[in-house]
């Protein structure tokens, strides 16, 4: 059995950017042109970047606060995100078909926030996806809880099922309860989804070496939102995890549960896409906020 390797004095060049490889996204050169379409409509090619809009927590947890009407809150400020991520059921039932933007499904799913959530199960058969024109399926990977390898078989089967149809796969670190969120844990957690075949990795923002996870990861990492923070904070956290070297970010909360949502995703925009600072993008969020007609 091998030793676990938890050195400290590894050295993830993090000053020495991934070569180019023809393509605008990290690790992404050898895809088939219809995963490089399909990654293109998730991140702009203009900034190698996306604002993903994540709006698929009913899967585990029922009508989450923001999202009671999705018809109501989400559908009018769609087009402010680059991508969404949401259930096929929402997609189905309430996304209209004429969106333009990326289009991430959720593919894990069974167990409610009632039982052990990292029970889960492939949850969309990738024809399915295909008939519905998705960009990319999302898959929960639990790494160090309890049904691990379930979940990473999962994640294995959905990537090569994504690649007989050219679709990615977006691995996301779900880190347990007792699992301590820090740069090594995330390190492991999304360099395992990557090794495993992971187009795109969704994990955390840590304050204390995230660029180490960043530059650790063959492919690009999108910063997750996590708990509703003050608007000013969760523009900084988007700051720093850009300058950290992620490729984006993946928020849901942070912004449906901003009293100024569309306010807030223009906010967010300008960090990953403009260049803004947490500064700029906050007062450009009052601004917006302020003339705000609440939906
Ligand atoms: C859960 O782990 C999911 O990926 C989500 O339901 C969702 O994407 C989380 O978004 P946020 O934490 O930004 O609200």
């Amino acid at each position: 059995m091998p030793e676990a390797d938890s050195r400290d004095d590894k050295d993830f060049h993090v000053e020495i950017p991934p070569p180019e490889q023809g393509y605008f996204l990290k690790g992404s050169g050898a895809y088939d042109w219809g995963m490089k379409n399909r990654l293109a409509r998730i991140f702009r090619p203009d900034s190698g970047r996306t604002v993903m809009l994540a709006i698929d927590h009913g899967y585990f947890q029922g009508p989450t606060t923001g999202l009671e009407r999705v018809d109501l809150s989400i559908v009018p400020i769609l087009q402010g995100a680059d991508a969404l991520m949401v259930t096929r059921g929402v997609l189905r039932s309430t996304i209209p078909p004429t969106h333009r933007g990326g289009v991430v499904v959720r593919a894990s799913g069974g167990p409610s926030i009632l039982k052990d959530l990292s029970n889960e199960r492939i949850a969309v058969d990738v024809e399915d996806a295909a008939r519905l024109n998705v960009d990319a399926l999302a898959v929960q990977v639990f790494v160090g809880g309890e049904q691990e390898t379930q979940s990473i078989e999962n994640m294995t089967k959905l990537v090569d099922a994504g690649y007989r149809y050219g679709i990615p796969v977006l691995g996301v670190t779900a880190v347990g309860k007792e699992l301590t969120r820090d740069a090594r844990y995330l390190g492991l957690a999304t360099r395992i989804c990557a090794e495993l075949g992971a187009q795109i990795v969704k994990t955390y923002y840590v304050a204390e070496g995230f660029e180490r996870v960043t530059a650790g990861c063959p492919v690009p990492i999108v910063m997750a939102g996590g708990k509703k923070l003050p608007e000013r904070d969760a523009l900084e956290m988007a700051y720093r995890a850009i300058q950290e070297g992620a490729a984006g970010v993946d928020m849901g909360r942070n912004i449906f549960q901003s009293h100024a949502p569309a306010a807030m995703l223009r906010a967010v925009a300008s960090v990953v896409h403009d260049g803004a600072d947490p500064d700029g993008a906050y007062e450009l969020f009052e601004e917006l906020a302020g003339s705000a007609v609440p939906v």
